[in-house]
């Protein structure tokens, strides 16, 4: 981007008269540029009443890191760094609705008053310093409930060894060799919603930006979803319409109840990567459903119902997805999956696939990808004053009015 500056310089005439010469001079100036040309990852983005700085989104990741559905001090270094990272939203992990919805025993919730205390304490740290929109996922596991962590493997926890009973549209196991779950009755169903229900008024009262109803990865609502998980004969199964239904109402519910007091939105997984699964097309549906009924953004994963998925993890490999999404809706689509690099991301944007650009284990390795992108793009971003003297002189200018000073 070229900017001009104006440089005086003097001559003299015949008469011995001074004349003063005003003469453009072009530089290369990166500081300037973002107040002039934005970058499309740069362009600031209003989700319903919550404005982003910028289109760089913190997925949600899970850290497996709680006791009780308790944060700990561990998410609080976690967020805490990723909320000085200048990008333009930062969500929060899977978030489970009920004791029986984590995935692991040791996963967030947001179903008691301890829960609501322990990341109310994080949360206000986090905002001491950062002013960063905060997104939370409000989850419910299903029968991927009451697994071991990652690194321990992540396998099913029987009952007999500290695990639960999980709970799923039908008795199907996800894995062969587990336990199935137990069906759903029509009581649990209404009570999975009014859990949501709950959680979505606490984080409303802790004062999150946004909150993202977790459709996706083969979780509850997924499993709903999905023909592979749900074989059920009420109105909740069978066809398409029967198998949006429960997700659909916990959507309708939280809506009811927090209406336009934060803005809410919807992570869904548009394919199974099965043949006879959930699909693209039923993804469309859902989503037009969820448009009409208030749906501020629509968030484009894809699989985890099936361990038959069949998925190529290319770069960008869901970005196919969230352009099929973005043409059936007018509410913002974001993209996510294996976009790890600033033009990447610029280019997905450029090319209208998505309105936004969702990061998780790019920001994992390098929690300041925002500063590296607005350095490659040419942009000023945001960075917390304690920080601003650490700029190498080739990117000095990528920190937006800043001024250090010291005697
Ligand atoms: C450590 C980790 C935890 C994750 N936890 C969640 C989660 O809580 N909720 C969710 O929807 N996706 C979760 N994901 C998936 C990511 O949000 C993201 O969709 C996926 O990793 C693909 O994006 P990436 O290639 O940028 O990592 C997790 C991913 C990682 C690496």
């Amino acid at each position: 981007m070229l900017t001009h500056v104006i440089a005086i310089s003097s001559n003299t005439n015949n008469n011995n008269k001074k004349i003063l010469f005003l003469k453009p001079v072009f530089r290369l100036n990166l500081a300037m540029t973002s107040q002039t040309t934005l970058s499309r990852l740069f362009k600031p983005l209003s989700l319903a009443k919550t404005t982003l700085n910028n289109r760089i989104i913190i997925a949600p990741m899970c850290q497996y890191s709680a006791t009780d559905g308790n944060a700990s001090a561990w998410h609080q270094t976690h967020l805490g760094s990723l909320a000085i990272s200048g990008a333009g939203l930062l969500f929060l992990e899977a978030t489970a609705v009920n004791p029986d919805g984590r995935i692991t025993p040791y996963c967030l919730g947001l179903y008691s008053d301890e829960n609501e205390r322990a990341l109310s304490q994080v949360i206000s740290a986090v905002r001491s310093f950062s002013t960063m929109p905060l997104g939370i996922q409000l989850a419910h596991a299903g029968r991927k409930a009451s697994s071991n962590a990652p690194w321990a493997g992540g396998t099913l926890i029987p009952v007999d060894q500290g695990g639960w009973q999980t709970m799923a549209p039908s008795v199907l196991a996800h894995n062969d060799n587990e336990l199935p779950p137990k069906e759903m009755t029509l009581t649990d169903i209404q009570t999975v919603i009014d859990d949501f229900v709950r959680s979505a008024l606490r984080a409303v009262r802790m004062g999150f930006d946004v909150i993202e109803l977790h459709m996706a990865h083969g979780y509850l609502l997924h499993q709903f979803l999905s023909p592979l998980a749900n074989h059920r004969q009420d109105n909740y199964g069978g066809s398409t319409d029967n198998r949006l239904r429960m997700p659909l109402e916990v959507f309708n519910a939280v809506k009811d109840t927090v209406g336009d007091t934060v803005t809410l939105g919807v992570r869904l997984s548009a394919t199974d990567w099965v043949r006879g699964g959930w699909d693209i097309e039923q993804s469309k549906n859902l989503c037009r459903e969820l448009e009409a009924r208030g749906c501020d953004f629509i968030d484009v994963s894809s699989g985890g119902v099936s361990p038959q998925q069949s998925i190529k993890s290319t770069p960008g490999y869901q970005v196919h997805l969230a352009s099929e999404i973005k043409q059936t809706v007018n509410i913002p689509v974001m993209a996510v999956g294996l976009i790890t690099e600033p033009a990447q991301a610029e280019q997905i944007l450029a090319d209208g696939h998505a309105d936004a650009i969702a990061l998780a284990r790019a920001m994992l390795f390098d929690p300041r990808w925002p500063w590296r992108a607005a350095n490659e793009l040419g942009e000023t971003i945001n960075a917390p004053q304690q920080y601003w003297r650490c700029l190498p002189y080739q990117h000095s200018s990528i920190f937006a009015d800043t001024k250090t000073e010291m005697r």
